[in-house]
């Protein structure tokens, strides 16, 4: 079962610092339980691995199929929410060189997550002549970026497949009834799945969102949600014992005791995405009304010979939490060189994980002597049940958070700023007003 620990905290935060908190995180947990605190009606994840909608998991298990038996690719389309967690698991579990590997199942290529031209014009030339089915995943059914990615797939099918051929090929991931793409899906008799009203983008991926494009590179999904449910289960409980109240806690002391930022670590390469998941979910959910931790990520040993250097002396406005999701899968000792030429057969035989772990102890006491508190966030493997639990963990110690700072953990209202201005810009019909004030400060 996933495990936090703090190292070395007694010198960074009062132990214990949970019974500190606690009053407050009872609360905090019960307004996550019972959905009255502020955002209340998007705690539909809260439940989710134990209510789940059976026959829709059906669906998607059968969809799967269907793109694994006619498709040598699929291209996934979303941004935010809508993308990083399907990304995060696949690249943990499957490989970041997925579509690289030798496999019987299909590429998985992410686009509509941005507005670059040469990255559609890549993709396509990748999937060249090859047979392909597109997920578009959009909540709100409006967003721009994969609104203008479809576009360009959707036209792509239509020449490729016809049009009746296209539309079997197109699986939409969208809100039950409302938004642009719900309309289009229904015309044109889509397969369709539901982003539940209840369950906000960026607590998503344990929807259809993530679990389509996951289940498709072959990844166990009950697996996945089992994994939550458990963790789930530890949550409701509650108490200095449930992980995510101990997460939960020790940031936010940290928080007040200066510790802006917090960067997430992992000396697994593989878990990049997650890191990049991690970090909208946190800083989407506390990043509002002036406060929140700055979510950063870290790549270890990599990033120990470049941002090393300012973790051990920079400003000292950083925690660290690191994830370690067990041993690899693949053992690799150290080969022995008689010569001994380049110094390193006192590593003879040992195994690379070894070397790993002596690394990651020394980083830690390294920067927590540098001033920089360490979490540490243990799973017992890296499966899917382990994935589960951690996704969980962090989404449970996210509203948790979000709530102890005071702020509503469920919306993202600065979002919408850069989208006005853009659509502004743009020229969108209804945004004239707007486009006559943005072009005059441009030209000053
Ligand atoms: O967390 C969120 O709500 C956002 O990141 C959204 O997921 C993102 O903006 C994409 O929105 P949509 O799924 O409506 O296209």
């Amino acid at each position: 079962m996933l495990n936090v620990r703090l190292f070395q905290m007694k010198s960074f935060i009062p132990m214990p610092y949970e019974e500190a908190l606690a009053p407050r995180l009872k609360i905090a947990d019960q307004w996550l339980q019972s959905g009255s605190g502020k955002g209340g009606e998007f705690t539909g994840w809260v439940n989710l691995p134990r209510d789940y909608d059976r026959e829709e998991f059906d669906r998607i298990r059968a969809a799967a199929k269907k793109i694994q038996s006619d498709s040598k690719a699929l291209v996934v389309i979303g941004i935010g929410g809508s993308y990083l967690g399907a990304r995060g698991v696949i690249e943990c579990l499957c490989s970041p060189n997925y579509n690289l590997k030798k496999k019987d199942t299909p590429n998985v290529y992410f686009v509509g997550n941005g507005l670059s031209g040469d990255a559609l014009y890549e993709v396509m030339e990748l999937i060249g002549g090859q047979d392909f089915s597109v997920n578009v995943i959009s909540k709100s059914g409006t967003t721009t970026e994969p609104a203008v990615a479809f576009r360009f797939f959707r036209e792509r099918l239509v020449e490729k497949y016809g049009a009746a051929g296209a539309d079997r090929r197109i699986y939409a991931t969208t809100d039950k009834a409302r938004g642009a793409l719900k309309s289009l899906a229904d015309r044109q008799g889509w397969e369709t799945f539901v982003v539940p009203d209840e369950v906000g983008g960026r607590y998503s991926v344990l929807t259809a969102v993530g679990l389509l494009p996951i289940a498709v590179c072959g990844v166990d999904i009950s697996g996945l949600m089992a994994g939550a449910a458990e963790m789930m289960e530890v949550c409701r409980r509650g108490g200095s014992d449930c992980p995510a109240w101990r997460y939960a806690a020790a940031r936010f002391q940290l928080y007040h005791t200066g510790k802006k930022v917090e960067i997430l670590g992992s000396f697994d390469p593989s878990f990049r995405f997650m890191a990049e998941w991690w970090k909208q979910l946190y800083g989407e959910s506390e990043g509002k009304e002036g406060k929140g931790i700055f979510p950063a990520s870290v790549e270890f040993t990599a990033d120990l010979h470049s941002m090393g250097q300012y973790i051990q002396q920079g400003e000292r406005i950083l925690f660290e939490t690191v994830v370690r999701m067990g041993p690899s899968g693949h053992p690799m000792a150290v080969p022995r060189d008689e010569s001994d030429g380049d110094g390193l057969n006192f590593l003879a035989g040992r195994d690379m994980d070894f070397i790993r772990d002596r690394a990651m102890e020394g980083t830690l006491l390294a920067h927590s002597e540098g001033g920089v508190p360490n979490l540490i966030v243990e799973t017992e493997d890296k499966s899917p049940r382990s994935l589960g639990q951690l996704i969980y963990f962090f989404e449970y110690a996210c509203g948790l958070s979000g709530y102890l700072l005071g702020v509503n953990p469920f919306d993202q209202p600065g979002v919408e700023s850069y989208k006005k201005n853009m659509f502004a810009l743009l020229g969108k019909p209804g945004y004239e007003e707007l486009a006559g004030q943005l072009k005059a400060r441009l030209e000053n």
